[in-house]
């Protein structure tokens, strides 16, 4: 079973590009393909693998496809891809010390790596999560808990427009009203002024809000715009205010010399949200968040019930609970995947994966400006570049983003690529995420090749 398992994978990565980078289906055609009331029987393994992967997996976006370049995808490596399988074979439980001595001290050297690529002190720790949404809630209770001691009304929440999503959320979850949340305007360039910052800040505290935690952008999803971070982490020194940076899917570019230039400031920050599921080639689910004082997080989070008492530890200096830095229990072993490709490519090649698609991401740009139909909406920064169809002639709003939008749905339906859209200054834009190791200059081409070329139709 197990090889069968390894050829289908196997088969599936070899012929990857020559996949549509994309399928679907009906929710009524997946009714009929594979609605079935509980086995009766037992079943032989290879027809259920036959059934899984033809009726079930292909119908889904292969986010490591080399074209597919919508949202924020991953190419996990196959090492990475083993170590989950690793994982769930030796059945982990990464909960406590007691029930995982090897698996929590390779999660403490990893987070260690990550700690000191962003420049963080010695004293920073973390854990390792599902992904950014669960990373920003959890540095939400720290910070809330480590400034403020609990919910409060007055309390008050910094960040600029384009902050990630799972960022209100979680505000949401932990109880803030909406008027908690100052969503501030950016500049030209999509970052958080902090001038402005620091003047919404004041007028709150004059008001006798209290303003505890600002949120910067280390990579903002729509358009991969950096908050000026060295500038921000100065507001809130002066301010007593938590900084906390959302580099879900940016924070690895610190390992580029370039990637390093436009983070400076990131290990000024007292938490780090990270997703090795994004540019660190990692399956899913690998997030992270990293706390300069990284015993706060056990100050948040620690709870200790009688039936737990045999795996309590008194000093997390020594050895640490991962289950009392945050809010699972039970935990998977995240951390061997990471380590495990970490170590079998070495650093420099993933460092040579995200230079290579800062590269593409800019010939991308040039090829919007340089190509008179194409107008480039937001430039090339941390892999993304948002840009759209504009024939001469034609400036109404709407009609353009019907434009974009029929172009859009012919490039998904043809399996070329996988691009998705987002909205810059209120402008419908089509917006490429390049990040994959697969992805070639070529890759790129063909795909604006469609978008410059496609049929001008309105839907
Ligand atoms: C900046 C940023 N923060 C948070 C998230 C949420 O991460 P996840 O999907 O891993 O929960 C994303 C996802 O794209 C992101 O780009």
């Amino acid at each position: 079973m197990g090889y069968a398992v390894v050829d289908v994978l196997v088969r599936r990565l070899a012929t990857l590009d020559d996949q549509p980078a994309w399928r679907t289906a009906t929710r009524a055609e997946m009714e009929t393909r594979l609605r079935q009331g509980p086995p009766a029987t037992p079943q032989p393994f290879e027809a259920i693998l036959e059934q899984l992967v033809g009726d079930a997996l292909e119908f889904a976006g292969r986010i490591d496809h080399p074209r597919f370049v919508a949202f924020v995808p991953t190419s996990p490596t196959w090492p990475s891809i083993l170590g989950d399988f690793l994982a769930a074979g030796f059945n982990i439980f990464q909960g406590t010390w007691l029930e995982s001595a090897g698996p929590s001290e390779i999660e403490l050297i990893v987070l260690d790596w990550f700690r000191e690529w962003l420049g963080l002190p010695p004293g920073a720790s973390g854990l390792l999560l599902s992904g950014g949404s669960a990373a920003n809630l959890t540095a939400l209770v720290v910070a809330r808990h480590a400034r403020l001691g609990g919910p409060d009304p007055d309390a008050v929440i910094y960040a600029s427009e384009q902050v990630h999503s799972s960022m209100e959320r979680a505000a949401a979850i932990l109880g803030f009203r909406r008027e908690q949340v100052r969503l501030l305007p950016t500049d030209a360039r999509f970052r958080l002024p902090p001038e402005s910052l620091a003047a919404a800040v004041d007028a709150d505290a004059a008001a006798g809000r209290r303003p505890f935690l600002v949120v910067a952008n280390g990579g903002a999803t729509s358009t991969g715009a950096i908050d000026p971070l060295g500038e921000i982490a100065d507001v809130c020194a002066a301010r007593g205010l938590w900084l906390h940076v959302d580099a879900a899917y940016g924070g690895f570019a610190v390992l580029t010399e370039r990637g390093r230039a436009w983070l400076h400031g990131i290990g000024r920050a007292d938490s780090v949200t990270l997703d090795p599921h994004k540019w660190l080639f990692q399956s899913y689910e690998a997030g992270c968040l990293l706390v300069r004082e990284g015993r706060l997080l056990r100050d948040a989070f620690r709870v200790m019930p009688h039936y737990l008492q045999d795996t309590a530890v008194e000093d997390e200096a020594a050895e640490v609970n991962f289950a009392e830095r945050g809010i699972q229990l039970s935990r998977m072993a995240r951390a061997l995947k990471i380590w495990i490709s970490l170590k079998y490519f070495g650093v420099p090649a993933f460092r040579q994966a995200i230079d290579t698609a800062l590269d593409l991401a800019l010939e991308a740009e040039r090829r919007i400006r340089a190509a008179p139909e194409l107008e480039l909406l937001s430039p090339a920064m941390l892999g993304v570049v948002a840009f759209r169809r504009h024939p001469p002639g034609i400036d109404d709003a709407a009609r353009l983003e019907r434009i974009n939008a029929a172009l859009l749905r012919r490039v998904l339906d043809s399996g070329l690529a996988m691009v998705s859209s987002t909205r810059i200054h209120g402008a419908y834009a089509l917006r490429l995420c390049i990040m994959n190791y697969r992805t070639r200059a070529e890759d790129v081409h063909r795909i604006l090749d469609a978008f410059e070329r496609g049929p001008v139709e309105e839907e």
